[in-house]
């Protein structure tokens, strides 16, 4: 199969009706803080094990269409021995695979950052493809403050999530945007729009300028909400009105699928407020999940490290899928929460 036919066929499995991409790509120190939430120690074995029971998830495949991975999993095998990538597609979900090497300060702007990795990600995406991994992510973040992000910070973000992009798509490998604008801070929900939209702006004009095919990429965005310590939260209603007003103003039609983080919402809002926006008019592309905590906080504290609640977990993590499955069709209501479907 040609680059173009690879990266087509991986974008129809992953947009499919009614279902959604599962973020488990939780860097080390991330999932340390998870384990931590719930007593368990983050060893190597307990990741595996917690990682297993993700992808033995009976029926995953019912609502998530793609899983996206950590580098020390797409290296891990389950108890009897098969690799975890491999697990996945045998569930009839794509393993991909989180590229970036983390965050840090940008220089000359204070208060912004900048993600590392692009250095040698030619190589490192040979050997994640030779693992099965057939999708990439990469997150750059933007802080909401007074004097932040500033114009630099927005360029020199779009500028590299473009570069990163054109270089999955020239190894066949489809590339997930991800330009998260943090929900940290007071600002109210304009103040979110406003800088969401000059991100989102400023990431298409260099992906453009970068050349990279919008039919063959995903891109990860954040809802636009108020900060996490503004007085008043909104509800799904205007978070989807502000949301797709501010996506319709600056994502091609070209782009065939949104798939939104989490951020820091809880389970249940993050799937009213992705219902809320596909009972709006039909829009250019679908509007999906990507979530990370949204999907795995009730799966995880549900386990708890015991081997003996591993099913539980499962039907909280499948659970959870299958209301974010709703949601993608418009078809949600929180009732369905302890109906348990
Ligand atoms: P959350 O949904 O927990 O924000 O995680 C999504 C993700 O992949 C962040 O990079």
């Amino acid at each position: 199969m040609n680059t173009q036919d690879q990266l087509q066929a991986t974008i129809e499995l992953l947009v499919q009706k009614g279902k959604g991409i599962l973020a488990a790509d939780e860097s080390s120190p991330t999932i340390a803080k998870r384990f931590d939430a719930i007593g368990v120690e983050s060893t190597e074995e307990q990741r595996r094990r917690y990682r297993s029971l993700i992808l033995e998830t009976p029926n995953l495949s019912d609502y998530i269409s793609g899983i996206i991975l950590f580098e020390e999993t797409l290296g891990q095998q389950t108890d009897d021995g098969t690799p975890l990538p491999e697990l996945a597609s045998r569930q009839g979900v794509v393993p991909g695979i989180k590229v970036d090497k983390g965050k840090g300060s940008l220089a000359n702007a204070p208060g912004d950052e900048i993600t590392r990795g692009l250095d040698g990600l030619e190589q490192r995406l040979e050997g994640y493809q030779a693992q099965g991994a057939r999708f990439a992510k990469w997150r750059n973040v933007y802080h909401i403050s007074d004097r932040t992000p500033s114009r630099l910070a927005v360029e020199a973000n779009a500028e590299m999530l473009a570069r990163y992009a054109a270089i999955c798509q020239a190894q066949g490998i489809v590339p997930i945007v991800e330009p998260e604008v943090l929900m940290d801070g007071e600002h109210d929900i304009e103040r979110c729009a406003e800088v969401s939209e000059a991100v989102l702006h400023e990431l298409f004009h260099a992906l453009h300028r970068h050349r990279v095919v919008l039919e063959h990429a995903l891109l990860k965005p954040n809802m636009v909400t108020p900060g996490k310590a503004h007085a008043n939260r909104a509800d799904p209603d205007e978070v989807a009105q502000q949301t797709v007003r501010i996506l319709r103003r600056t994502v091609p039609a070209a782009l065939p699928s949104i798939n939104f983080l989490s951020g820091g919402q809880s389970p249940e809002e993050a799937t009213a407020n992705l219902n809320a926006m596909n009972c709006l008019a039909p829009q250019p592309w679908e509007l999906s999940f990507s979530y990370g905590r949204a999907l795995q906080q009730p799966a995880l504290q549900a386990w708890g490290g015991k081997p003996e609640q591993v099913a539980a977990a499962q039907a909280a993590l499948y659970q959870r899928a299958q209301l974010n499955g709703a949601a993608r069709r418009g078809e949600y209501v929180s009732s369905m929460e302890s109906a348990g479907s």
